[in-house]
């Protein structure tokens, strides 16, 4: 029997990194896979990758932050797998800029995709869930969702945001056995840290980091994946932070 026999998962901005070792290793774990993102060339090729090994995949274009895509998602899954049991809302943009330097409308696209995002994913895949009786969501924040970099104003904002959100769905949804727990990443090594961060920047960054490396991203889908299974069944509202011990002191 594997970890995730049975069971079906939808995992967001699965094309690249974090999302797609999630899949990667949700699949080996015997999981029926729902993929979405708006890189279409790298979820069809993992989509490809993932079928050729007999995993169930169905690879959606999907923008989290838009209701209109989220209802279309869910009436897809409904349609093809029946029920959802595990919601991975893992999508999420990056944006350096401060308080000042922060347009309005970044700041909107932002907090609109990392939170707005999570909330509708939430909204729009518990009433599958609880067709299924429970389920397991996990969403994923920072570690910048917990302290202050002096940066990134919007995707601080965003994920501060993502962890009271999820600790309210906890309660919330909490007798319906669908649990709602969330991941803390530090530093991962994904596209979205090569394409922000220079070599000299990302060392500086690593500096204060006890662990003194990059993590990796199948080390947060190991988190992503027993917070998802049975093994979490009595683990709600819970924070989970895989950062190398850079938030310890
Ligand atoms: N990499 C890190 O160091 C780090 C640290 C803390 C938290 N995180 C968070 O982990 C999650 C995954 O990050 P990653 O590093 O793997 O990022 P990544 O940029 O490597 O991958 C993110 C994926 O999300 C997709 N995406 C972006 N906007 C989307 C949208 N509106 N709708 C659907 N898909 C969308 C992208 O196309 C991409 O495939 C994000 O929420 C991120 O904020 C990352």
């Amino acid at each position: 029997m594997k970890r995730l026999d049975n069971k079906v998962a939808l995992i967001t901005g699965a094309a690249k990194g974090m999302g797609k070792a999630e899949a990667q290793l949700f699949a080996q774990e015997g999981a029926k896979l729902i993929l979405t993102d708006l890189d279409m060339e790298n979820l069809d090729k993992l989509e490809r990758e993932l079928s050729e090994a007999g995993v169930q995949v169905l690879a959606i274009r999907h923008d989290v932050a838009s209701e209109e895509d989220w209802t279309m998602v869910a009436k897809e899954a409904e349609k093809v797998f029946g029920k959802v049991d595990i919601l991975v809302n893992n999508a999420g943009i990056l944006d350096p800029d401060g308080i000042e330097d922060t347009t309005l409308e970044k700041w909107n696209r932002i907090i609109g995709v990392n939170q707005t995002g999570t909330w509708l994913g939430m909204k729009h895949i518990v009433p599958l869930m609880r067709k299924a009786g429970g389920g397991s969501i996990v969403n994923i924040s920072s570690i910048y969702g917990l302290i202050g970099s002096g940066t990134s104003a919007a995707y601080q904002a965003s994920k501060g945001a993502v962890r009271i959100l999820s600790k309210t769905a906890a309660m919330e949804y909490a007798a319906e056995h669908i649990r709602v727990n969330t991941i803390f990443p530090g530093a991962i090594n994904t596209p979205m840290v090569s394409e922000s961060f220079s070599e000299e920047v990302l060392q500086e960054l690593l500096a204060p980091v006890p662990m003194k490396r990059i993590g990796k991203p199948i080390e947060v889908a190991y988190g992503a994946l027993f917070l998802a299974s049975i093994e979490s069944s009595y683990i709600t509202g819970a924070e989970l932070v895989i950062d190398g011990g850079w938030t310890i002191p």
